[in-house]
Order: structure tokens, then sequence, then C-alpha cells
């Protein structure tokens, strides 16, 4: 392998000349208090750090990115750590969704822009990891993923508590009356009691496995819990990794393939994945110039065993994967199905870096001949409801509900469906459909996470806690339910959930990928006719840049001018 040299460094257009703008660029570094020693013919790595006061999971960040600068500077490089948005799951409204593709934007600039040779991105909160990746993956210069790590389980009462997982499951406790003020005081107190991202095999905890899998980070990264000692030796290691990876030149575009993403897809399976992988999946391949279809996740699901036994779909926590055998660990389990001659961000290939790996517990890290269950955990729907697809994750539902006839009770949007889904006049049985509208990309805006309705409290009285559920929302990786979501087109640009009317019956049958609306189409014409598109929602500013470009589900989202293409011009050095 031929290694680039000082002069062949990007930065080095920045420092290297004897010419008035290099003075300026090497004074102010000096301004700093560098000597030419500490920069000049040195990789300048980048730290992009995803850290704020509001996001919670990332409180540790400043901490492990003096641990990576640590590990830069023993290789020799020299790192500068450049704040990024940090898009908090908990608090960004009206979605964190909405902010993904600003992040890749912002990622990609901040790179383009600025002296960088390489980078170590830092991230982890849900939409933080495919924003990050995207945006590397276009700049295409040598990336590494340090993902933040899993918090500690969560306790209360002397039960394991996990994110999200089990807020909707004893919030739907506390509706039914079952569980007390002070025991939901409790629980807020036990439920989120260290730094890092969601325990449950969330968003967070498949989009970082998905990213070690597609070969950007270093091998068991993506388990270490965020507090473990581990985790801020993963950190240093990373910094004097990416060193390296300057000189071999080894960038994302050398390892991302069809292969590699068909083995990501294989993993999120695996592991029981979040839905939302999905759609940042297509994304990333879109910005990798891969041809990546719905249908192929699909595909892969039906021939992949999910073998993590992890909330929401099976038992576990990402602390117990950790000590399980964590990514690695899963991946040996399953190395008969993945493409082992990848190349990651370790230099060697997925199968070397799987060579010492391990599963120490069994019951959370299953095999393939005694899997949780025998498919993945994503089944793509198509049908006159939703002719560019829809998903559903049948191992996260109630079984009988897989196969399921019934009245739709339709909400126009979500303020609709707050307003009177508790309403105890609502005409709603156990086998209703639930159907909520104008909650896709351009609809929520942003596809806000509202594909889990909430069971009707009289319902819930009754101990109903699984209901067929149809949107273009999303739904949370740590929600669980016979949820349809991600329904394209989308309702709010006319898509046929726009035309749903209460008590119109609806079949969802999983088995055979089947989503109908059982309207004829001359109704459905005449439905169609009559609709009036909703008014824009922004006028000015990223809204409007976002309504602009945002492509649908089926798509990934991405804004359509960020796809691959014609390479965008470096900065001229002036
Ligand atoms: Fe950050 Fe769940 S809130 S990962």
């Amino acid at each position: 392998m031929s290694r680039k040299t000082p002069a062949q460094l990007r930065s080095n257009l920045w420092f290297g000349a004897n010419d008035l703008r290099s003075f300026g660029h090497r004074s102010r570094a000096k301004q700093m208090g560098y000597a030419n020693e500490d920069f000049l013919g040195k990789p300048m790595i980048a730290i992009i750090n995803t850290w704020s006061d509001l996001a919670t999971c990332h409180s540790h960040f400043r901490e492990r990115a003096e641990e990576v600068k640590r590990g830069v500077w023993q290789a020799g490089g020299f790192p500068v750590e450049l704040p990024a948005m940090a898009i908090t799951e908990t608090y960004m409204k009206p979605s964190p969704m909405m902010y993904r593709n600003f992040l890749a934007m912002e990622t990609e600039e901040l790179l383009r822009s600025q002296p960088v040779d390489g980078v170590v991105l830092m991230g982890g909160c849900d939409k933080t990891t495919p924003g990050l990746l995207m945006g590397a993956i276009s700049m295409n210069v040598p990336a590494i993923y340090l993902p933040a790590g899993p918090m500690l389980r969560g306790n209360w009462n002397g039960q394991v508590l996990g994110s999200g997982t089990d807020v909707w499951k004893y919030w739907a406790e506390k509706c039914a009356g079952n569980i007390s003020d002070c025991d939901w005081t409790e629980m807020e107190d036990g439920i989120a009691r260290s730094p890092g991202h969601c325990m449950t095999m969330g968003t967070a905890s498949t989009m970082t496995a998905i990213a070690e899998t597609l070969g950007f980070s270093l091998p068991g990264a993506s388990s270490i819990p965020a507090v473990d000692a581990n985790h801020s030796r993963m950190a240093s290691q990373c910094g004097r990794r990416i060193v390296e990876m300057v000189w071999e030149d080894l960038k994302p575009s050398d390892f991302l393939n069809a292969d590699s993403f068909d083995n990501a897809i294989t993993a999120d399976m695996a592991i029981g994945g979040s839905t939302n992988a999905i759609i940042h999946l297509l994304a990333l391949a879109g910005r990798a110039g891969i041809k990546l279809d719905l249908r192929r996740f699909d595909e892969i699901s039906q021939r992949t065993p999910m073998i993590a036994n992890l909330r929401p779909s099976g038992q576990f926590l990402m602390e117990d994967f950790y000590y399980a055998g964590g990514l690695p660990g899963l991946l040996k389990q399953i190395s008969p199905l993945l493409k082992l001659d990848c190349l990651t961000v370790s230099g060697k290939t997925l199968g070397d870096n799987l060579a010492a790996a391990r599963v120490s517990k069994p019951e959370v890290i299953q095999t393939l001949e005694s899997p949780v269950c025998a498919s993945g955990g994503t089944a793509i729907l198509y049908g006159n409801l939703a002719p560019a697809g829809a998903v559903i994750k049948p191992t996260a539902a109630e079984p009988g509900l897989l196969q399921h006839t019934g009245p739709a009770v339709v909400f126009k949007d979500y303020n609709d469906m707050a307003a009177r889904i508790d309403d105890e006049g609502l005409e709603v049985t156990q086998s209703s459909v639930l159907v909520l509208q104008n909650s896709g990309p351009l609809g929520g805006p942003g596809m806000p996470e509202w594909g889990m309705l909430p069971i009707p409290k009289k319902l819930l009285r009754e101990g109903v806690r699984d209901m067929v559920r149809i949107s273009d929302a999303r739904m949370s990786g740590t929600s669980y339910g016979a949820c349809v979501l991600h329904v394209a087109p989308e309702s709010y640009i006319g898509g046929p959930l726009a035309f749903v009317r209460d008590g119109d019956l609806i079949e969802l049958d999983v088995a055979n990928r089947r989503l109908h609306l059982q309207v004829s189409n001359e109704e459905l014409n005449q439905r169609r006719a009559t609709w009036q598109a909703p008014a824009p929602r922004y006028t000015r500013g990223f809204g409007a840049l976002f309504a602009a470009h945002v492509t649908q589900a089926d798509l990934g989202c991405d804004f359509d001018f960020l796809h691959a293409g014609a390479a965008t011009p470096e900065p001229e050095i002036h």
C-alpha cells in the first residue's frame, strides 16, 4: 500500500507554501500557542463533536474528545476539535429527523472548508450517526466513527428499566390505573442514570451497530457502555488509528460498496434493529452512490434470523449485550450470512476483525440454529395504501395482529389524535385500525416518531395492549406494537393515506406483505379529485429548504441535491 507524504497532505495546501496566505495560516496557529513542530507536515485531524448541554446522551463527549486528541498526538497528528449541531432526540422539535440533513451538510462543509486531512466523528444519539456519516461520505476524507456508547441499565424497585420501551410499557399501566404517581416519579429518577445513548436496541444502538458493520468504527466500538473505561481507551485508539488512515489514504469510498451495505442490513436484522435504520441506510447509500432498494431490506430480513435477545423485541439491554460479546460476538454468530472480505477502518477485513470474537452469554446473543426469531425484524409492505412501500416490525407486534382487517378510525393530524384519542365517545374497538395522517417527511414535518399511536384509554382499561396502527410517520426504535410506518408517498402530498375515511376497511397481511384499503378505485379517484393540498408550513429558513428538497421515505429523506453526483470542488486557497 502506498503511503502519502507530508507534502501530499490536504492541510499542506493551507500551511506548506512559502507565501502570504500560508504565513497567515501559520501565524494564526501560532496565535493559539502551537509551534511549527506541532502542525507542519502532520495530518490535521478534525474531531467533530456533537456535544451540547442539551445533548444528554453525549454528556461525556468533552472528556472523550480530549482522549481522542491524546491518541492523535501520540500518533504524530495534529488534533482540532470542531463542534457541530448536537441533534438531541429528547428536546428538538418539531422532530430531530428534520435536522439530520442539516448535520450532514454541516459535517461535509466543516471538512471541506478547512485544512482537514482526516476526521473522527463523535455521535450516538439517534440522528447524529447518520448525519455525521452522510457528511463524511460526501466529503470522502479518511473518517472514523466513535460511537457514544449506551448508558447503563435503568433501575427501579428491583426491576431493570430500558429506555423508551419501558416508558411506553409503564405509561400504559399508569393510564390503566395500575401504577401510582409515586412509582412513576421513582422511574423518572432511575431510567436514565449515566451518560450514553438509549440502552435498548433503539435507533441509537441500531445505527451505531450499523456504522461498525459498514466498516466505519473500530471492532467492538459500538457496544462499549459510555462510562466504561474501555470507552475512553477506544477514544484514544480512534485518535491513533485516524492518523494512520490519513497516511494510508483510506477513505469511505474504499470500504463502502453493495456488499458492506448488505452486511449492515444483515446485522440490522440480526439485532432486531429500529425501523428508522431503513431510512438512514437508504440515505447513506444514496450519498455513496450505491443502489439500494427498499425491497432489499425485506429480502435480507427473510433470510436473517434475529439472534440478539434485546428490548424492545427481546429481554436484555445493551449493557448485557456488551458483556455477552457485543457486536463482534453477534457478527461472528451470523458470519455465514456476511461478506467477510469487506474492508473496514481498522485496515483489515470484517472477517479479520472477528477472528477473536466470541459469545459468553448465549441467552443474550443466540445462534442461527436457535434464534430469538426465525426471520429479521422488518417487513416491507405494498398495496394501494402504500404504492411506494411501508414498513412494519413484526417481531415487536402481537402476532395475532399481523393478519388483520378492521375499520379505520382516522385522525387528520397529531393534534386531532391527541384531542380525541381518549374521548370516551370515540367509536373505537380492539379491532379498529388507527390511522394518523399528515405525519410524514413534509407533513410532520420531519416524519416525527408518532407512529406508535397510543391505545385509547378506554381500551387500555379493558386490557388491550396492541392494535393495528398506520401512519406516514416513523416510530422510535424503542417502541413496539403492530404499527405500520413510513407509508409512501405521504398523505401531505396526496398519497393514498390522505383519502382514508372513518369506517373504511383496511387489510394488513404481513405474511403476504400487503397493505390494502378496501375501497374501489372509482371511489378513491373521487376522493382524490376533491382533496385539497395543505398550505406550505414554511416560507423561509431551513424549513423552506427542507420542504423544497426532502425526498420521501422510500428514498431515505435526504435532500435531492445531496445525493451522490459530480464532485463538489475543493475550495481555492487564497
Ligand atoms: Fe439519545 Fe435516545 S435520547 S439515543
